[in-house]
């Protein structure tokens, strides 16, 4: 039975590896205008002899369903990806450039929370909108461990206290450039300087040797709190969370990541207690204009 399984597994990874190269027409959709064809970034799709699109095996599918989104006919499905299964935009939906500048510029990072959970859909829809955010060759190489309740980030915060006096003890120097004294001194004061009494940690991990993973990080959390904010909830980096995670073996083994994983980033969320009623002003950066 156990032979039988495993061959059943291998068969599995071969088709599924070769339904990969798949690309679906519905030809009784397509108009052959080749949108699939200019859409591809990876030039996979060429139209045939009869103008209908297929597959170039010289290239590969990146699986990122450009074709999927940009055909108007609904004619391009690829493997795990039905065009029917694609929600549809619903241009009633879109914003005007004043209310996304608006938006933008309005996210805060969020350092007060109020100790209520916030319900498991909400934080799920966080984390299907983050996943929408680029990645290197559409890898998506980012999964996440969601620590949820007051206790458990306090208690997950306790592990980066623990970390910070043992780097004050070991290199003075390096922990005082990243001011560790003052957070450690203000812990024993009762104040919690790391995830800020959050009641959600969403902590963003990836194999460790994905090259794509600390770029991926960096635009599954943008996505994410833009997300949160979206939906009157607030979020913050966790950096010294971070940190900790890719120097501290006792946090990670708190954590019980699976083998091979890395942190790449952290985020605490939770509904806002602050308000805000301007924008406050930022560097304007260099910019070299060629
Ligand atoms: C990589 C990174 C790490 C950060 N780590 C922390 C942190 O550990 N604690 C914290 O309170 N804020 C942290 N922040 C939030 C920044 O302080 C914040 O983005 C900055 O002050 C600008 O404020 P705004 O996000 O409200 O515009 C971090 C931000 C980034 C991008």
């Amino acid at each position: 039975l156990r032979l039988f399984s495993i061959y059943l597994s291998l068969i599995h990874i071969i088709a599924q590896e070769e339904i990969l190269s798949d690309l679906i027409v519905n030809r009784d959709k397509c108009k052959k205008d080749g949108i699939c064809v200019a859409e591809c970034p990876m030039s996979y799709i060429r139209l045939d002899e009869q103008g209908y699109p297929a597959v170039d095996p010289e290239f590969y599918c990146l699986s990122c369903g450009h074709c999927v989104a940009a055909c108007p006919h609904g004619a391009i499905s690829i493997t795990g990806m039905n065009a029917a299964d694609c929600p549809a935009l619903d241009k009633s939906l879109d914003v005007t450039p004043a209310q996304a500048e608006q938006f933008l510029k309005s996210r805060r990072s969020m350092r007060q929370y109020k100790t209520e959970p916030v319900p498991k859909a909400e934080l799920e829809k966080l984390i299907d909108i983050a996943s929408y955010g680029p990645s290197g060759h559409n890898r998506q190489p980012i999964d996440w461990l969601v620590i949820n309740g007051v206790d458990q980030t306090r208690k997950a915060a306790q592990f980066v206290v623990d970390w910070m006096v043992k780097v004050m003890q070991e290199d003075p120097q390096l922990g005082e450039s990243f001011g560790f004294q003052k957070v450690i001194k203000a812990w024993d004061m009762g104040q919690e300087r790391i995830l800020r009494g959050a009641p959600h940690l969403f902590v963003a991990h990836a194999p460790k040797d994905d090259p794509s993973a600390p770029a991926a990080a960096g635009q599954v959390v943008a996505y994410l709190e833009l997300a949160a904010w979206s939906m009157g909830l607030g979020s913050c980096w966790a950096g010294y969370f971070t940190r900790a995670c890719q120097n501290h073996p006792a946090l990670m083994d708190h954590l019980a990541l699976p083998q091979g994983r890395q942190v790449f980033a952290s985020v605490m969320v939770g509904r806002r207690k602050a308000k805000y009623y301007r924008l406050p002003l930022r560097r304007k950066p260099e910019v070299t204009w060629r």
